[in-house]
């Protein structure tokens, strides 16, 4: 295979980082798009050189010249199209969140078994350069055995509208939105250990907040002030097999005093603080150090993340990269993202299947 041939489906508002990637790849053909509204795939395609705008999902998979496709549609269907994609031989990159609920994953998980395909969930936040020292920092063993960390992406008025604030094709709010990340993150650093119980609550208090100005940073392609049926906040405590332990809050709407960012994790010999930026506490000849790396990006960068991230899946599909964040990763963060809504519909903890 010379040059990879890549198909995006959905292309609104992240689509564009992924065409960008790709676009800037010299290893890859920008070969087709396609997004339900017609007139967004026409213009992103002469925006970024794609050479096929299709009129419908089964024109693009069956399009031989497509070997990869990313997926950034709404969470609603993300599993679905992400099947039908590995059942039609294509190598897959599927935007967060890998689905609505754990349940949608299974049919899923059986088509990367039986296609031979790659799936990466894209969890972009892996691939940024402060994300990349501290997993290197981590896996060479100076933190030692991580036992907590604490997730934090709070908003104070952050709720975006439009589909996210529809339970029917976001799966949720916060949580299942911007805590994924968050939560994603700090399991990474952990090491992936099995979640066994959950305790949490959900609140839906203060909804869209759609007569606050300032929302109209968070404006997405089909912006609809108007309605909102998720939670606006989420607060949960996991407990996992190997004795560790996360804590997370998130929120779109909160009466905080600023917004707040958080990724930390503590360990037997050392911690850590990914965000708000990078910094490693650590302990050397009887005395407590705070290191400060030299890197670009202290801090998540949205350009640089896509980049590698994007560099990465094109390396994993031509043979030349190992997987970062295979379908299990996705599935284990959706099943601890149902575990959070179940036990706060419950109003207790719970132990997870
Ligand atoms: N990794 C990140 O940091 C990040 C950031 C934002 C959004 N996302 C994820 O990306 C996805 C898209 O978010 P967005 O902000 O770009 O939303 P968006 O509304 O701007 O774009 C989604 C596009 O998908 C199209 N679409 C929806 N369902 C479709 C279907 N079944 N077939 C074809 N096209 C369809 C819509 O018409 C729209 O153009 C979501 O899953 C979201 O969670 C990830």
């Amino acid at each position: 295979m010379s040059r990879l041939g890549v198909g995006v489906i959905g292309v609104g508002s992240i689509a564009e980082m992924h065409l960008g990637a790709y676009a800037a790849n010299p290893d890859v053909h920008l070969v087709g798009v396609f997004d339900v509204n017609h007139e967004r795939s026409a213009q992103k395609a002469e925006t970024f050189g794609v050479t096929r705008v299709h009129p419908t999902l089964d024109s693009l998979l069956a399009d031989p010249e497509i070997d990869a496709v990313s997926i950034c549609t709404w969470n609603d269907s993300h599993a679905e199209i992400a099947t039908a994609a590995l059942d039609a031989g294509k190598h897959v990159l599927v935007e967060k969140p890998l689905s609505r609920t754990a349940g949608e994953t299974e049919a899923l998980v059986e088509a990367v078994e039986r296609s031979g395909r790659h799936l990466e969930v894209g969890f972009v936040r892996r691939f940024g350069a402060n994300a990349k020292v501290l997993k290197s920092f981590v896996d060479s063993g100076l933190l030692g055995d991580v036992y907590h960390a604490r997730a934090t992406n709070i908003r104070r008025l952050g709720n975006p509208g439009g589909w996210f604030a529809d339970h029917k094709r976001s799966g949720g709010g916060p949580l299942i939105d911007i805590g994924v990340h968050v939560l994603d993150l700090c399991w990474y650093f952990m090491g992936t250990p099995r979640a066994v119980t959950v305790s949490a609550v959900t609140h839906a208090r203060l909804g869209n907040r759609a007569n606050v100005t300032s929302l109209s940073r968070y404006k997405v392609a089909d912006y609809d002030p108007t309605r909102s049926d998720v939670e606006d906040f989420a607060a949960a405590f996991i407990r996992f097999d190997n004795g560790a332990s996360l804590t997370l809050e998130t929120s779109y709407s909160l009466h905080a005093l600023e917004d707040r960012l958080e990724v930390a994790v503590f360990g037997e010999r050392g911690g850590a603080e990914l965000e708000p930026q990078l910094r490693i506490a650590t302990e050397m000849h009887d005395t407590v150090l705070n290191v400060g790396p030299q890197i670009d990006h202290l801090s998540f960068d949205f350009a640089e993340g896509f980049a590698n991230e994007i560099a990465h899946f094109v390396a994993l599909c031509l043979g030349e990269a190992e997987q970062v964040a295979p379908v299990s990763h996705g599935t284990e963060i959706m099943r601890m993202l149902d575990g959070i809504y179940e036990s706060a519909r419950a109003g207790h903890e719970i132990r997870l299947s």
